[in-house]
């Protein structure tokens, strides 16, 4: 089996590539080999030995790479180690509803691949900026405040929780 990692991300406005990011840090810390890569560029799975695949959920939905990213490698995939996340909530205060709400879109999508058994999940805060924001949805949510309610702690203790879990 090869050694290296492969840390998938799908992003709209950035956010998941940072905390994909800093969850690789935490990986190498722990000796592991990882590689950061947008999951719409990766065309084999050859050379990782398990993956971590991130995305947000925007619309309801999650980030159609990372969709497209579990049909493309759906073979390599179920035979491997993947660890998933989300990155969802992004209002302040905390609002338990919207948690459960995001919760509930996560396992909504994964229900719909029921051959992948993630050896962790976990949902993230995430950040809200409407200046990112372009037509239409800047014109229905471009008065919102900008968040950012990443709590990198909660990413780098997940990040150590499933380095074992990788490692082989
Ligand atoms: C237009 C828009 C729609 C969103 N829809 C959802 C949603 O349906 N559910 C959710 O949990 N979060 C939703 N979010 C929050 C995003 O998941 C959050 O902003 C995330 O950090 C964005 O990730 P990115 O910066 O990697 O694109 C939405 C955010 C935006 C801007």
């Amino acid at each position: 089996m090869p050694a290296s990692i492969l840390a998938g991300y799908a992003t709209h406005y950035g956010s998941t590539r940072e905390v994909t990011e800093a969850i690789a840090e935490e990986l190498r810390k722990g000796g592991l080999d990882v590689d950061v890569q947008p999951a719409g560029k990766v065309r084999t799975l050859d050379s990782y030995r398990a993956v971590v695949l991130g995305a947000p959920l925007i619309m309801y939905r999650w980030h159609a790479d990372a969709r497209r990213f579990l049909a493309r490698h759906r073979k390599a995939l179920a035979r491997r180690p993947v660890a998933v996340f989300a990155l969802g909530p992004t209002h302040v205060p905390h609002d338990e509803k919207e948690w459960s709400d995001s919760r509930a879109q996560l396992d909504k999508v994964l229900a719909e691949y029921a051959w992948l058994k993630p050896v962790a999940l976990e949902l993230f805060g995430g950040r809200f900026d409407p200046k990112d924001l372009r037509f239409p949805l800047n014109w229905m949510a471009g008065s919102e405040p900008a968040t950012d309610i990443r709590d990198w702690e909660a990413v780098r203790a997940w990040a150590g929780k499933i380095r074992p879990m990788l490692a082989g």
